[in-house]
């Protein structure tokens, strides 16, 4: 059973606002929908009728039939096949009520292992570690944010590993061997190639982690939407449809919340890149 996706109808017309720097009273002006409608339907409230979805998807750059979709939680992604190119364990964790996922991956090869991203539950990572009886060699953070990299002072401890992160973020507390990524960097889990995708906009340093045709891509895009624009819309927009949608549409990507989709289920059924890309 996938899980639900990460945001509701409500969050991406908060998020598509944000976009075009609108207040709900702007999106209120420019669709003559009451300002009341439009704080109910952002606060899950609310579900408009599709003749609403339609005035509320043209004012904000969206596509009416994708959003109609996930508005009446008529379309989830295909959960993708596992690649053959690595071993992954999602672990489904929580930061308080919060879901977030976090991954342990594996070489086939060599049995190396590493963590990407800690779902601010580095005890939920050490029981599965050792369940696997793995001993991870590095942990890969794709941005700074507690949900994400949470609790690495126990990881540190457990692991005596490296950490990875790129220089834009804002420093996590409690790796004794923090190390910093730019785009393009290749490191090395066993025989797997990891290569670095700098994807900001999320955050000012939010990175993706590409082994073969497997992205885990933080909080850069979500099944159904995209991050929260914290650093940079634009920005944002640009690290998924020129850097993520460029790899092949089979590819895999795996969310720090939300299930797990694929560049060509996005590219056909998310409402901001649907008919764009
Ligand atoms: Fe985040």
């Amino acid at each position: 059973m996938p899980s639900p996706l990460e945001d509701e109808l409500g969050d991406i017309l908060e998020k598509a606002r944000d976009g075009k720097n609108w207040s709900p009273k702007d999106l209120a002006a420019a669709t003559g929908i009451s300002l009341h409608a439009i704080q109910k339907m952002e606060r899950y409230e609310q579900v408009p009728a599709d003749a609403e979805i339609g005035v509320l998807a043209k004012a904000l750059d969206l596509d009416a039939a994708a959003l109609r979709a996930i508005a009446h939680e008529a379309w989830s992604p295909a959960p993708p096949q596992d690649d053959p190119a690595l071993d992954l364990i999602c672990l489904n964790v929580y930061m308080g009520l919060y879901p977030v996922k976090c991954y342990l991956i594996r070489c086939p090869e060599t049995g190396e292992s590493a963590v990407v991203d800690t779902g601010a539950s580095p005890d939920a990572i050490i029981q599965k570690a050792k369940e696997q009886k793995l001993k991870p060699a590095k942990i890969l953070l794709t941005h700074a944010h507690p949900d994400h990299a949470g609790g690495l002072d126990k990881l540190d401890r457990a692991f005596a590993c490296p950490a990875f992160i790129h220089e834009n973020e804002l420093r996590p507390r409690g790796s004794r061997d923090l190390r910093f990524v730019e785009d393009g960097d290749v490191l090395e889990v066993g025989n797997m190639k990891v290569e670095v995708v700098f994807t900001p906009g999320h955050t000012a340093g939010g990175v993706s982690y590409r082994i073969h045709d497997t992205i885990f891509s933080g909080d850069c895009i979500f099944a159904g939407s995209m991050g929260r624009a914290n650093s940079s819309w634009p920005g944002l927009y640009r690290s998924i449809t020129q850097r993520l949608f460029t790899y092949p549409d089979a590819t895999r990507l795996h969310p720090g919340h939300g299930p797990a989709t694929t560049v060509g289920e996005e590219k056909r059924h998310n409402p901001f890149f649907r008919g764009k890309v």
